[in-house]
């Protein structure tokens, strides 16, 4: 033993004067040591866990900042770490018999204690009476049902923690004694169990809890949210993807709620304003569902982020409110998204441009005023496929003026079908009228490849065309809002006040 410390020592010394070597054998050759800086070490040991002498003869005065024990059968674990200190525990593939008040004795400053893929036999009263964590997983350990009815107990005495982890499990009914006092305070990671049924009470003592995440369960039906109330005050993210959710219901009034993530269910229709209540809401996942039907005004101000990818829309949702939004999802509506109607992304009051994805759908129909904007409102990056590209093309080529009426400001349009199109895709678009055209509305076109070519002038019949038709009427345009919103050219002012007031076409 003592020829070990000394071999320890010096290897300490060595690492100190030498910085590359960092990592060394230790206690008793059966760990490995790394260090971390002057007297911290992070400690890793795979094999048996015999030791002549208790282990704080064999670490002496330093903090292990982590001590991972990893594919081993762990019986005799009492008493184990007495009188180290150490800031994060893990236990890796490991076998554990029943953990008791002996366990964990003696152990200074644990903040983080991880169970990971591990075998828990059991866990007695009094296991973590004594420590203060602020973390604690029990990640992939096999806990059913039946292990949480017979050892609540237990951990319910770490009272306040900021996160709790039991992802990867088998829990299936949560009932409401299993974390009767125990206060979560930050994160509640319960993702991948086999959850169906969650008791009316079962959150009842996390009232500050900021974050639940219950995706890949078994959540069927419509959202039951009689147990999710005592979260109301402090929630700030709800993460249910992955559930067979059908349905939603009104939502109560979360008033911190950020994010809700209800993607990969089932859900047919938004119907009733079911968000109407989530006033900070500020991203919204909707994608991979079966959304046939979206509420007029089912979206709240705050928004900013939409995502509505793999759906059955055959409209999209109005966002006129929605003055924050800044993304908008809209890929692959399964083939049902065919038409835009007018002003489809205008909104009211918004600075924000918008970036909108609307990729892996063909639309063949435009209405005339699809991108125009009544509101002033700017749209940014603007993802099509090349079908989409083609089509707008064909149907009404001033549609490519209208994305973007603010001359100063450049409007990326992505033609997005994997790959560069070549001109022989493109059905003739590849002209000069058309080169300058873009460029005269100051849009700027990626994904496609004209070819080279030269233009006599930088003129486009298109653009005078679609300049000629540019004056259009609007009766329920409130003009002096739109004076008092916008920044306007002059040009654009002039079109404004010497004609009925509308705006969004080209230049
Ligand atoms: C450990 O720390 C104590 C108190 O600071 C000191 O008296 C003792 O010499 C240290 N032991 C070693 C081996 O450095
Ligand atoms: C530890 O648990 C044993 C039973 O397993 C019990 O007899 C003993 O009183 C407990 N000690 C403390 C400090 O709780
Ligand atoms: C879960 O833990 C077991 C060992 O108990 C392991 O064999 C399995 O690969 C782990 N599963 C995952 C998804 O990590
Ligand atoms: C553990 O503690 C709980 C509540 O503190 C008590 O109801 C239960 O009987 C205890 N279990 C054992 C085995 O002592
Ligand atoms: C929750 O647990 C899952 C699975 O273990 C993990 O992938 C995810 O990152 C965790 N989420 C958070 C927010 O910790
Ligand atoms: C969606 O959820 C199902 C289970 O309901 C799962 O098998 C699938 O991998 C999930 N898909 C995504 C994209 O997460
Ligand atoms: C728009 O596209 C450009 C060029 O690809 C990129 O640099 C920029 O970050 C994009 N903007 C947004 C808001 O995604
Ligand atoms: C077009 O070309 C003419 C002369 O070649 C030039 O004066 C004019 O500024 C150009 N206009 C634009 C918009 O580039």
């Amino acid at each position: 033993m003592m020829l070990s410390i000394f071999v320890f020592w010096t290897l300490v010394e060595i690492c100190y004067s030498s910085p590359d070597l960092a990592e060394f054998e230790c206690l008793e050759s059966k760990c490995w040591c790394e260090t971390m800086g002057p007297l911290i070490v992070n400690i890793e040991c795979s094999s048996d866990l015999d030791f002549s002498v208790p282990l704080h003869n064999l670490i002496i005065n330093q903090t292990i900042n982590y001590f991972l024990i990893k594919n081993v059968i762990f019986a005799e674990h009492k008493n184990f770490f007495s009188n180290l200190e150490i800031s994060e525990l893990a236990f890796d593939n490991v076998q554990l018999s029943s953990m008791g008040n002996l366990t964990f004795k003696g152990i200074r400053n644990l903040k983080k204690l991880m169970f990971k893929n591990s075998i828990l036999t059991g866990i007695q009263n009094g296991t973590f009476s004594h420590l203060d964590l602020v973390d604690i997983d029990f990640k992939n350990c096999s806990i059913d049902d039946k292990f949480m009815n017979e050892n609540h107990a237990s951990l319910n005495e770490l009272s306040h923690i900021a996160h709790f982890t039991m992802s990867q499990n088998k829990l299936s009914h949560l009932n409401k004694n299993w974390f009767k006092n125990l206060k979560i305070y930050f994160l509640l990671n319960l993702s991948f169990n086999m959850i169906t049924k969650i008791d009316s009470n079962f959150f009842r003592s996390m009232t500050a809890l900021e974050r639940l995440n219950l995706k890949f369960n078994h959540l069927s039906g419509c959202l039951d949210q009689i147990a999710l109330l005592p979260l109301r005050a402090s929630l700030v993210r709800l993460i249910l993807s992955s559930n067979q959710l059908s349905c939603v219901p009104v939502f109560d009034r979360y008033p911190n709620l950020r994010i809700l993530d209800l993607s990969n269910n089932s859900i047919e229709t938004l119907d009733n304003n079911v968000f109407r209540n989530l006033i900070s809401l500020n991203i919204l996942n909707l994608n991979h569902n079966k959304i046939k039907y979206i509420c007029s005004d089912c979206f709240t101000k705050s928004l900013l982020y939409l995502r509505l990818e793999d759906n059955y829309l055959k409209r999209i949702p109005s966002i006129e409110p929605v003055s924050s939004l800044i993304l908008l999802d809209l890929r692959n509506q399964n083939g049902h998204l065919e038409k835009l109607s007018n002003f489809q992304f205008d909104r009211r009051d918004s600075l924000l441009h918008l970036k909108i994805h609307l990729e892996q759908n063909d639309l063949s129909e435009f209405a005339p005023r699809s991108f125009c904007s009544r509101f002033g409102s700017y749209l940014d990056n603007f993802t099509l496929s090349h079908r989409t590209f083609v089509n707008m093309f064909k149907v009404n080529r001033c549609l490519f003026g209208q994305l973007n009426y603010k001359s100063s400001y450049t409007v990326r349009l992505f033609v997005d079908n994997g790959h560069l199109i070549e001109s022989k895709h493109l059905d003739g678009i590849c002209t000069c009228d058309f080169v300058n055209f873009i460029k005269l509305s100051n849009v700027l076109i990626s994904g496609i490849k004209c070819g080279e070519f030269e233009c006599q002038s930088n003129g486009s019949s298109y653009f005078d065309e679609c300049v000629r038709e540019k004056i259009y009427s609007y009766p329920s345009l409130d003009m002096s809002y739109l004076l008092f919103n916008l920044e306007l050219t002059a040009a654009e002012a002039h079109v404004l006040t010497t004609s009925p007031p509308y705006i969004g076409d080209s230049g």
